[in-house]
């Protein structure tokens, strides 16, 4: 059984992981090209500033397409902090990357994973973990939460290390499906990290103890 289930934030926006930290249940962060682009700042002070807030993992993601571009941009980001994770496109050149990156004790999470097979491949490459992106599945009408069951599955099959990200969440119930399905993180836009803490019955709940409390004669 894994020890705890944990909470990444999937945002590059310093603000909100700020306020995700304060909760006391934040574990990581994933950033990606499109969510450091919409901050319109430099990428390496946002970064900076990310790895000065949170106390896991910091997922930072390459560019470059080819083998050796991803090795020169996965070691400028490792350099940055020692809790900078580089994300690889699960590509052939991604995966020749991992395999250099793990020999180089570089941590990587292979991303944009949409297949068990991809999710395999990349944990023989050496990946410490994966991406299945859920809500890109869902969109297109295929069953996001299934393929992390197979990935889950497969792993557990050949005690594979890999700790799988279910990405790409939409709402509250991909992460009880993952939580229930034992996948070691979920990563999440704020919203939703946001509505795991909510349920209207606890609002009205509370507001009628304090009620009924403000009726004692003390
Ligand atoms: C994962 O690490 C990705 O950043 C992310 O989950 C993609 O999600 P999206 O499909 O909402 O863009």
């Amino acid at each position: 059984m894994i020890a705890d289930m944990k909470f990444f934030l999937d945002t590059a926006n310093v603000k909100e992981i700020a306020q995700a930290h304060e909760m006391g249940v934040l574990d990581g962060v994933t950033t990606n090209p499109t969510l450091l682009s919409k901050e319109g700042r430099d990428p390496v002070q946002v970064l900076k500033e990310i790895c000065a807030i949170v106390d896991g993992p910091v997922n930072a993601e390459v560019i470059s397409t080819d083998c050796e571009g991803m090795l020169r941009e996965a070691r400028r980001w490792a350099e940055l902090d020692e809790k900078i994770v580089v994300k690889i496109p699960m590509t052939r050149e991604g995966m020749k990357a991992v395999r250099k990156l793990s020999e180089e004790d570089i941590p990587t999470n292979v991303t944009l994973v949409f297949s068990p097979t991809q999710a395999l491949i990349a944990a023989k490459a050496g990946a410490d973990y994966v991406s299945p992106f859920v809500g890109r599945l869902d969109d297109r009408s295929e069953d996001g939460m299934d393929l992390v069951s197979k990935i889950i599955q497969i792993f557990d099959n050949y005690g594979f290390e890999t700790e799988v990200i279910v990405a790409s969440i939409r709402h509250p119930m991909h992460v009880v499906e993952a939580a229930l399905m034992g996948a070691d993180i979920a990563t999440m836009p704020y919203a939703v990290f946001e509505k795991l803490f909510e349920h209207p019955l606890t609002d009205l709940g509370l507001q009628q103890f304090l009620a009924d409390w403000g009726k004692l004669k003390r």
